[in-house]
C-alpha cells in the first residue's frame, strides 16, 4: 500500500468539478483516507513547490494557489502516486491525453486542476503539510484528521 497527497486547485474548486475529480478516484477504486478544505497560505504555497521557487513562473504560480479554497486529499492505494500521475494525464491541459483528468477538462499549464504528489519522498513531505505530523502513518491520518 501506498498514500499520496493530491490537491485539488482553485480552479477545480470554482468550476464545480470536485466531485467528479473525486468521482473518478473512487470509481479506481483507490480509498480516500482524507479529505479537508482549506486555504493556502503563501508559506504554505513556498514550502509545497520549494523546488520551483526561484523559476520564473512561481510568483503567478503562488498567486493562483492562494487565490481561492483548495481541498486536499490523502488518497491509498497499491502504487498509488503512479497511478493516480497517470489519471492526471500531462501537467498541461492542452497536451494531456484525452481520457485524462487533464485531458478531458483542462486547458492550461496552471490552471490544471490538479496537484499529485510525484514520488515517496514528495508524498511524504506534502502530506505533512496538508495533513500534519504523522499523515504518513496509516493508523494515524484519520485521527489527525478528525482532531482538525
Ligand atoms: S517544471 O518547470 O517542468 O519542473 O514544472 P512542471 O513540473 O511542469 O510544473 C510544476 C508545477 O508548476 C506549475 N507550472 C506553472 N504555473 C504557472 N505558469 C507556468 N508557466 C507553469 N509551469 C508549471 C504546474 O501547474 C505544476 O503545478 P502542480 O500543482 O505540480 O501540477
Amino acid at each position: 500500500m501506498q498514500r499520496t497527497l493530491v490537491l485539488l486547485k482553485p480552479d477545480c474548486v470554482q468550476r464545480g468539478l470536485m466531485g467528479r475529480i473525486i468521482s473518478r478516484f473512487e470509481e479506481k477504486g483507490l480509498q480516500i483516507a482524507a479529505m479537508k478544505m482549506l486555504h493556502v497560505s503563501p508559506s504554505m504555497s513556498r514550502e509545497h513547490y520549494a523546488e520551483h521557487v526561484e523559476k520564473p513562473f512561481y510568483p503567478s504560480l503562488e498567486e493562483f494557489i492562494t487565490s481561492a479554497p483548495v481541498v486536499a486529499l490523502a488518497i491509498d492505494g497499491l502504487n498509488v502516486i503512479e497511478v493516480v500521475r497517470g489519471m492526471l494525464g500531462a501537467t498541461n491541459g492542452l497536451k494531456a491525453e484525452s481520457g485524462t483528468i487533464r485531458g478531458d477538462f483542462s486547458s492550461s499549464r496552471q490552471m490544471n486542476l490538479v496537484h499529485a504528489s510525484d514520488s515517496p519522498e514528495s508524498a511524504e513531505r506534502e502530506l505533512k503539510i496538508y495533513f500534519a505530523e504523522g499523515a504518513c502513518d496509516y493508523e494515524s491520518v484519520a485521527k489527525n484528521f478528525l482532531r482538525a
